[in-house]
Order: structure tokens, then C-alpha cells, then sequence
């Protein structure tokens, strides 16, 4: 029966989990039983009642009180039951422990990108310790997103001048996948992320390691820095670098090219051109592509624009 089970929802990783998923069974399998009840009754007095001769008359049938208000009272205990038990499961996951660890949520066209008390952030993958309650304190820079982690069973969207919090508390290390399941544009199936749940130490120093995550790696060449930076920003979601047209142009053989706009005018892909591209995307739109990236200003500082540049320069 497990096995059953098992197969059809993702891995239960939390105890919110558990009991969304004994409520889901519930409400599933006593629905399947009532409606298999049903066809029984209704397929046996087919036959039981099954017209025998020509001049056979049906008998004037009276209502019944007791049928009623049997057929009545069943689903509204169950509809009660149902609504209590949900109830208290929501209320569950609405409210936060007072010692769970907060790390705020961005979300944005297309990635997500978490921040930690101690400065360090990352995108597209969240770190969190584990058998400890983590708060996520989300917003949004552009549209409406939904952060939903299924392994978790927790879904919530994320608004643009609103706060929204979400609240988990995953015992075992691990990772499990993170999806947008609000349609929030051309790449909006491409917002994938993951939690990765690490156990208390390893948590600390992944923390201690990306604290000011600002600064370029030591030894680390400009161009290479640069490509990581792309990476973590999920700029592959939009620009291939091998000349495959997606949502934004390509990154191949981009830096020094003649670039045709949409207002006709023809501009030099230079150092200004690509930094203004991503403080100010939708100032200057490339033909037969749509105003639709978002701007990187305050979340990219000169010396990571110059290094994304120098990486740039190095796909001819
Ligand atoms: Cu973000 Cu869909």
C-alpha cells in the first residue's frame, strides 16, 4: 500500500508534510469509497429493478425523511471534518516559530535570490540548516511569482510591494527542487532553484564562505569571475552563448558588433553599451527582441559588470 502511495506524491522531507498528506489521502480515499459505494447501489438495482413484463406498473414511491437526512448529515460531517483538520494544518504552516532563521526572498523575472543575516546571498540555490525552522521573508521585484517546493508541500506567492512569509523546518540534509508556479513570463518555466539542506555545521561555514559574496575570488581571472557571476545570476536562462536565439539575444560574438535596435538605429556593442544593458535593459532593445529583462542596478556593482564584460569579450 505504501508503495502506492509513495508513487504518486514527491517525497513527504517535512512534518507539515506528513500531515498535509494523511489529509490528502483522507480526503481522496474516502471520496473513492462513497463514489464506489454509489455505483454498487446504482448498478445492483439495475438488475433488482430491472422492468420483468410489459404491463409491470412502478409502484407510486413516497419521500423518505430518514434517507434524506441520512444522505444529508454523512457529507456535511465529512465536509466539517475535512475543514477542521485543514484548518488546523494552515494554521500550522501560517505560523512561524519565534526562533526560526529568517532569509529573505527575491523574486524576479527569472530567478530567485536569497540574502542571510550575515550578508552572504545566492541565487537559484537556498541554503538552510537542518531540524531548525527557517522563516522565508519573500517579495518580488517585478511580477507575481510563487515560490513552491513540493517536497515540502509549501506554496506561496510572491508580490511585488508586499512581504509574504513561508515557513518550513526540513530534519534531514538533502536537496529538493524549488518552482515559480505563478506564470510570470517567457522564461517563467526556467525559475527552477533548490534548497539544499545541510546539517548545522556545514550550514555555518557555507555561510562564513559566502559572507560579502561581493568580492572576486582570489587568483581568480576577471573573465572567469565573470562567467560565475552570469551563472549565479541566471543570465543563461535568457542569452545563449553559443548563438541559439532564446528570450534575450545570444552572447556570441556580441562585444564589438553592430547591434540593430528596434527604433532602427544601429549601436557598437562597447563596455558602455553591455553596462547600460544591464542597469538599463529596456532603454536601448535589440530588433526582434521585447522589452522584457529586468535591470541588475543594486544588485551588480561595477567590478562584477566588468568582469561579466571581460567574459564577454571572450565568446567570439
Ligand atoms: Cu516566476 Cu513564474
Amino acid at each position: 500500500m505504501n508503495f502506492i502511495f509513495n508513487s504518486i506524491l514527491p517525497p513527504a522531507k517535512t512534518a507539515v508534510a506528513h500531515q498535509t498528506d494523511t489529509l490528502f489521502w483522507f480526503v481522496h480515499l474516502s471520496g473513492l469509497f462513497i463514489t464506489a459505494v454509489l455505483i454498487g447501489i446504482v448498478a445492483y438495482f439495475v438488475f433488482k429493478y430491472k422492468r420483468k413484463s410489459e404491463d409491470e406498473v412502478t409502484p407510486v414511491i413516497k419521500n423518505s425523511v430518514k434517507l434524506e437526512v441520512t444522505w444529508t448529515l454523512i457529507p456535511l460531517a465529512l465536509v466539517f471534518i475535512v475543514f477542521a483538520w485543514g484548518y488546523k494544518i494552515y494554521m500550522i504552516e501560517e505560523t512561524p516559530p519565534d526562533d526560526a532563521y529568517e532569509i529573505k526572498v527575491t523574486g524576479q523575472q527569472w530567478l530567485w535570490r536569497f540574502d542571510y543575516k550575515n550578508g552572504a546571498t545566492s541565487t537559484k540555490e537556498l541554503h538552510v540548516p537542518a531540524g531548525r525552522p527557517v522563516n522565508l521573508i519573500m517579495n518580488s521585484k517585478d511580477v507575481i511569482h510563487s515560490f513552491y517546493v513540493p517536497d515540502f508541500r509549501i506554496k506561496k506567492d510572491v508580490v511585488p510591494g508586499r512581504r509574504t512569509q513561508l515557513w518550513f523546518n526540513a530534519p534531514d540534509t538533502g536537496s529538493s527542487v524549488i518552482f515559480c508556479a505563478e506564470y510570470c513570463g517567457a522564461s517563467h518555466s526556467d525559475m527552477l532553484g533548490t534548497v539544499v539542506v545541510q546539517s548545522e555545521e556545514d550550514f555555518q561555514n557555507w555561510l562564513a564562505n559566502n559572507k560579502g559574496g561581493a568580492a572576486k575570488p582570489e587568483g581568480m581571472e576577471p573573465a572567469e569571475w565573470g562567467k560565475q557571476l552570469t551563472q549565479d545570476n541566471a543570465c543563461q536562462t535568457c542569452h545563449s552563448t553559443d548563438g541559439t536565439k532564446m528570450t534575450g539575444p545570444s552572447w556570441k560574438g556580441v562585444y564589438g558588433s553592430k547591434v540593430s535596435l528596434s527604433d532602427g538605429s544601429t549601436v557598437t556593442a562597447d563596455e558602455d553599451y553591455i553596462k547600460e544593458s544591464i542597469l538599463k535593459p529596456n532603454e536601448k532593445v535589440v530588433q526582434g527582441f521585447d522589452p522584457v529583462m529586468t535591470s541588475y542596478e543594486g544588485q551588480l556593482n561595477d567590478e562584477q559588470i566588468d568582469a561579466i564584460i571581460e567574459y564577454l569579450k571572450t565568446l567570439k
